[in-house]
């Protein structure tokens, strides 16, 4: 009765991994449970999440080719823009997210141009992301997701989605608060997108920055995002709590690959029980402020709430 905080289904975003081809499907190593699937099989899990009133899906592309400029982010026959036409027609309600960014489809796995000094060029890469955010809005996205975090991203993908007529009817959800942080690690296996060398500290925050990370969130708003996100979620429930209360966007949470991780390990090794640390680690990311939660046990944990 005076319970301050629910978590439901649709308060639940699922990722996906998505290979080109049809009917395969790789478990991933370092995320127990969860598996890169081709578009058919995308799919089929998204009909299974929203029949459990998930409320969408994220999706992230594994090109077939990479090169130094990240080309295969822009193929309207890629795995994302596939998924997305697959998805779309069998479930027809679900939001469609995807992640736009470079780092799966560059040689050298990051998120963007690469000087001579292998420095990473901020404005030199914006148009390449905008240009990846308009073919995943003409295979039939809602929402994309820019996760580079450079500066000015937000402002340029919102000209040329309306630009290209999707002033009305794509939406950003800015990943606008993205920490550099240990715990993207899985997913770096999982998307085969460590860099080669280098890393991602020159555009991602340091998590030593509350204020900082809060201001990156309302300059996202600014430039016209239409949600926001904090990531990761555990490690930065102030920031979830700051952000949702000095924007007036919806605040999202990702709870990232080693979240999942760091539950699903301690709970096969007995620490714990997995469902009862998911569940409380969710709710705690609801109380904190966040609107939505992206999380990998979308699905499990749809199926225990109901
Ligand atoms: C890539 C991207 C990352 C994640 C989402 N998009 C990793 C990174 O920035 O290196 C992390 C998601 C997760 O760990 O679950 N831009
Ligand atoms: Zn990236």
């Amino acid at each position: 009765m005076l319970r301050e905080t629910v978590l439901t289904p649709a308060q639940l975003i699922l990722p996906l991994f998505v290979l080109p081809g049809e009917g395969r499907r790789e478990p991933i190593g370092a995320l127990p449970g969860v598996d890169r699937v081709t578009p058919d099989l995308a799919a089929e899990l998204a009909v299974e999440a929203a029949a459990l009133d998930v409320s969408g899906v994220l999706l992230f592309g594994l090109p077939e080719e990479k090169d130094a400029e990240g080309t295969s982010a822009w193929d309207p026959n890629g795995p994302t823009p596939t998924a997305v036409r697959a998805i779309r027609s069998a479930a027809p309600g679900l939001v469609i997210a995807t992640d736009v960014c470079l780092c799966q489809y560059t040689s050298h796995g990051h998120c963007g141009l690469v000087g001579p000094n292998g420095e990473i060029l901020n404005d030199a890469s914006l148009p390449a992301l905008a240009r990846a955010a308009v073919a995943h809005a003409q295979a039939g996205a809602d929402l994309v997701a820019p996760s580079d975090m450079f500066d000015g991203r937000i402002g340029v993908i919102r000209d040329a989605l309306d630009e290209e007529g999707f002033a009305e009817s794509v939406g950003i959800l800015a990943y606008s608060s993205k920490f550099s942080s240990a715990l993207y690690g899985p997913f770096r296996d999982a998307a085969h997108s460590t860099p080669s060398a280098g890393d991602r500290r020159s555009h991602q925050l340091d998590p030593a920055n509350r204020i900082e990370a809060v201001r990156e969130g309302l300059i996202d708003e600014e430039e016209g995002a239409d949600m926001l996100m904090v990531k990761p979620a555990i490690t930065a429930l102030d920031v979830i709590s700051d952000l949702s209360e000095q924007s007036d966007l919806p605040v999202l949470a990702y709870q990232v690959s080693g979240e999942y991780a760091m539950l699903r390990h301690a709970a096969d090794a007995g620490a714990f029980a997995f469902d009862a640390a998911m569940l409380e680690s969710l709710v705690s990311i609801r109380r904190a402020g966040a609107r939505a939660v992206i999380t990998y046990s979308a699905v499990d944990v749809a199926r225990w709430l109901a």
